[in-house]
């Protein structure tokens, strides 16, 4: 038993997806959170940018004593993947656990569609042909997703969010794409409009519930799990924003306060 929080990172608020998977599992983990709001989105960041701050990210977590950090970030986790496998405390990251998922059952194309970052770097699609060498990958960057999210653009009716989705889910729809990989812990919120769009039957693997459910084996195995469902969250954008925007993403009001910390430089 380990009462220590975990730690969970992303770009802004699609990290809290991860949250909420693992609380589904897990509630009374305490859970330590950080939004980097501020520099968000990560996805049109070039990698070396990102790794320089998924290292400032987890040790802004880490410094708070935390027993694992989830990187809830999938343009973190596949650009500096060697940076959290190096980090002192266990990370653990949306990539891996999400593309074993994918792989279990999949029959025809795997789509993954994730941040420009994200598919640029090829992590996903490199992953998914080691993973099942014989199944076409199509991977599609969405990066107009991760703003629109964030300025509150989520509902599936939303005119902006629908044309976003019809531009990018597209050659998705056209290649019969049966199983699709929401690679951004952001996209879990737009799953509707995406499921909308690409019609019924279609499999959806969000990374933000793999990553949870992996980690939540882990503390199980260890003997790690413990807690009493403390929540502290921690933003570089606005605190207030992050409040009212977060109870979206958690699907219920935070338990904890959101303080506002100061942007880091890169
Ligand atoms: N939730 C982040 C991800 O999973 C979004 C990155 C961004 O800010 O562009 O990639």
């Amino acid at each position: 038993m380990d009462n220590r929080p975990i730690g969970f990172f992303d770009s802004g608020l699609g990290g809290l997806t991860a949250v909420r998977a693992l609380r589904r599992i897990l509630p009374d983990e305490n859970i330590l959170y950080f939004g980097d709001t501020a520099r968000m989105p990560y996805g049109a960041r070039p990698a070396a940018q990102l790794r320089v701050m998924a290292r400032q990210d987890l040790d802004f977590v880490a410094s708070r004593g935390v027993k694992a950090v989830l990187a809830a970030c999938g343009t973190v986790s596949s650009t500096a993947p060697d940076v959290l496998a190096a980090y002192p405390v266990r990370t653990f990251d949306v990539l891996s656990s999400t593309v074993r998922e994918a792989a279990r059952g999949a029959s025809g194309p795997i789509g993954v569609i994730a941040t420009a970052a994200c598919i640029a770097s090829g992590a996903f699609q490199r992953a998914l042909a080691a993973a099942c060498p014989e199944t076409e990958v199509v991977a599609v960057a969405c990066p107009a997703f991760v703003p629109l999210i964030e300025s509150g653009h989520y509902e599936s009716g939303d005119a902006a969010l629908r044309a976003a989705v019809a531009e990018y889910l597209a050659p998705l729809r056209e290649k019969g794409v049966g199983s699709l990989i929401l690679g951004c812990t952001h996209y879990g919120l737009i799953e509707e409009a995406i499921c909308g769009f690409m019609g019924p039957g279609l499999r959806t693997i969000e990374a933000a519930e793999c990553a949870a459910r992996e980690l939540a084996l882990w503390l199980r195995k260890e003997e790690l799990c413990g807690g009493t469902g403390e929540e502290r969250f921690f933003t570089s954008g606005s605190a207030e924003d992050f409040e009212r925007l977060s109870a979206v993403f958690l699907g219920r009001t935070a338990h904890g306060a959101v303080e506002h910390v100061d942007e880091m430089e890169v």
